[in-house]
């Protein structure tokens, strides 16, 4: 069974209206459609959007389901000079870059219990998913460190924070949460971002211009990663 998690209802509609749905569960104040897309055995759900939605919808999906591989698509602000708006970023690994224990000691980023600061993607699903993305109208496709964190990014000094800490290429909301679940359970996942703003100043305009588009493509790609999987 392949899951698929994404925060808002533009990031999954696309995908929940191209499967043919055999049930449709709520659990957890969270909507789960089970059925099949593109020929494969598939449940989606929207989580909405920070940390502990995702981690709940993830933890959820994994119990109930019994998810072979867990992926989470939709739209990220860019962080690497490489990406543009529309380009894509596919996770070779994710961090959480508002987790910080170091005034412990700890380096910023490190996830107690895992003991990790990035948590490696399954390598497959990220070559795939990077295949997938390049094959999608000549896409320019970075694969790299996505980071997730609580809050809209929405500044240049956040975002050099970020990308001088962690090398990260695009910033989220909920990636490393899906990540942390999935690695916790031994359950590979993969993350699929196509870039909807620059994560800058001018981020909360750019986003409701271009989150659409981007959440389209994110849709494209996310079908034909399923189809081939
Ligand atoms: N998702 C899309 N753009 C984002 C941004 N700038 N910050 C956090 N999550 C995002």
């Amino acid at each position: 069974m392949i899951g698929i998690i994404g925060a808002m209802d533009v990031e999954i509609q696309g995908l929940v209206s191209a499967m043919e749905i055999s049930e449709a569960k709520t659990i957890s104040s969270i909507k789960f459609y089970k059925g099949i897309l593109e020929g494969k055995e598939t449940v989606i759900a929207k989580c909405n959007p920070g940390k502990v939605n995702a981690a709940i919808c993830a933890q959820t999906m994994i119990l109930i389901y019994g998810i072979d591989a867990l992926i989470n698509t939709g739209v990220a602000g860019g962080l690497s000079k490489n990406l543009n708006i529309c380009d894509v970023a596919i996770a070779e690994n994710v961090v959480q870059h508002d987790m910080d224990t170091t005034p412990l000691g700890d380096p910023a980023g490190l996830i107690s219990g895992l003991d990790l600061v990035k948590i490696p993607a399954d390598k497959k699903i990220a070559l795939l998913l990077t295949e997938c993305a390049s094959g999608c109208d000549n896409t320019n496709v970075e694969a790299g460190t996505i980071a997730s964190g609580d809050q809209f990014l929405n500044s240049s000094d956040v975002k050099d924070r970020i990308v001088s800490l962690f090398g990260a290429i695009a910033g989220e909301m909920e990636g490393a949460s899906i990540g942390h679940v999935a690695y916790t359970n031994g359950v590979p996942f993969g993350v699929l971002r196509v870039i909807s703003d620059n994560a800058d100043g001018d981020s909360d305009m750019d986003f409701p211009h271009f989150c659409a588009l981007a959440a389209e493509k994110s849709i494209k790609i996310c079908r034909e990663f399923v189809k081939k999987f």
